[in-house]
């Protein structure tokens, strides 16, 4: 029973994978990619800044992805939660619309000169299928062109009909495509992030039967500038549209998605998650000949008019800009990277690093890294760390956590090179090795 298990995240994860396929909703939040066996916090009760308690009312630092990359402000942020709670007194739902969703598109849109129109959703697997139907809406075409994950929608996990493995450097290794329409085979075609080969063997040769060209604008890095410039002129040239997915680059280096800071402008450009700082909330923005078609077709959803998203991404915004955040995230992640290389070198380490600095990861070169990586887990969350591989920074990382964070990352990569060579690594574990986890977020292809 529920109530029985409440304050023991341990039995009430065991009940959950009872009564709730996968545990979580998220498959990133699946206790096993961090620490099998139970000994992963799974639930909080609580959570303010870079703070979280356990259901067992521990306290931890979040040094991992804050939230999923959703609460760049912190968790809890008290200028959102005011917006929330005002949203929710003057009523969360309505016969009539928020005119937040019209504050909202007014500032998008001075954000994105090059955009008309904006259209809303919840989530951000939603946002790209509506951007997708959009796509496809517009030039009559059916196939689409991409790269790296877009959502668990059919258009996107149909890629894997032609091949299991056409999603393994994009998602997950091997992700069946069961429940997707068979006739949905060959519609979407993957190609690797900023690879010129791809650019002239595939992009090019399907961009004129393409609807789209999807992709992030960066993630693991920034695309070089010639490769974005020449993509931009095969889509014109095709008439093939290109749509930007700033579900997780975007507000992390800038006000705006980071397209704005690469100086190249898409047809559609595409916001969920972070937008309103841990509130439900994703836009579409894009230029009027793509965007009319959202009333040619069928796009409408009850959720889609609710006021505390709109509300809380217009905050967010505002505070956003007045932080002049983007910078901020840039100058902590830069620390954090900086944390990790100098602990990997005080300790005789090698380290690969990943990222732009506000999205961040790293690699030690050790033999049976995945035994090291679900070590340092451990080891993080004895010291009351929730941490992992890869660390979003924060406005909340501040120099007391960041340098609590360091004095932690020195000891384990120590241990890490002590038990390594001893080879006693994994007889330190107590529990299984974790499970590893996304290839769209190891950057390599
Ligand atoms: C680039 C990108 N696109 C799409 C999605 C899917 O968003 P959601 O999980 O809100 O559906 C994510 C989520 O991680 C993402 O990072």
């Amino acid at each position: 029973m529920f109530k029985n298990y409440k304050k023991n995240s341990k039995k009430l994860q065991k009940y959950a994978a009872k009564l709730i396929p996968g545990t979580s909703q998220l498959f990133g939040k699946k206790p096993e990619l961090y620490l099998p066996g139970g000994n992963w916090p799974t639930y909080y009760s609580k959570a303010k800044g870079i703070n979280v308690w356990g259901l067992d009312n521990k306290k931890y630092l979040d040094f991992t992805m804050v939230g999923i990359g959703t609460s760049v402000l912190g968790y809890s942020d008290p200028d959102i939660n005011k917006k929330a709670i005002d949203m929710m007194k003057r009523s969360s739902m309505n016969t009539l619309n928020a005119p937040e969703d019209v504050e909202l598109a007014e500032i998008l849109l001075k954000l994105h000169p090059w955009a008309d129109n904006v259209r809303y959703c919840r989530t951000g697997g939603e946002s790209m299928s509506i951007a997708i139907r959009l796509a496809r809406a517009y030039n009559n075409r059916e196939k689409i062109l991409f790269c790296g994950y877009h959502g668990w929608h059919d258009w996107y996990l149909s890629a894997n009909l032609r091949s299991i493995k056409s999603l393994n450097q994009h998602l997950l290794p091997g992700l069946d495509p069961l429940g997707v329409p068979k006739f949905l085979r060959g519609s979407v075609i993957p190609f690797r992030f900023n690879n010129f080969h791809d650019l002239d063997k595939v992009i090019k040769k399907y961009a004129c039967k393409a609807a789209a060209i999807v992709m992030e604008p960066c993630r693991e890095e920034m695309p070089s500038r010639e490769y974005l410039i020449e993509l931009k002129k095969i889509a014109k040239r095709n008439n093939t549209l290109l749509i930007f997915d700033e579900i997780t680059s975007g507000w992390r280096v800038g006000t705006s998605g980071i397209h704005m800071n690469l100086n190249i402008h898409p047809d559609m450009a595409i916001f969920g998650k972070t937008i309103a700082n841990g509130i439900a909330m994703g836009a579409i923005v894009g230029k009027r000949k793509v965007m009319k078609n959202a009333t040619k077709t069928f796009l409408s959803s009850a959720f889609w008019t609710e006021r505390i998203g709109p509300g809380c991404a217009v905050e967010f915004i505002k505070k956003h800009k007045k932080l002049n955040l983007g910078k901020v995230l840039v100058k902590k992640g830069a620390k954090i990277k900086e944390i990790w290389k100098n602990a990997a070198k005080n300790s005789n380490l090698d380290i690969e690093i990943n990222g732009i600095d506000p999205l961040a990861s790293f690699k030690l070169k050790i033999k049976n890294w995945d035994v090291a990586i679900t070590y340092f887990i451990q080891e993080m969350l004895k010291r009351k760390f929730l941490a992992s591989d890869r660390c979003y920074s924060n406005y909340k990382h501040d120099d007391k956590s960041l340098k609590k964070y360091k004095d932690a990352c020195n000891e384990i990569f120590s241990e890490i090179y002590k038990y390594s060579k001893s080879n006693k690594l994994k007889s330190k574990l107590d529990g299984p090795v974790k499970q590893m986890g996304f290839k769209r977020l190891t950057g390599k292809n």
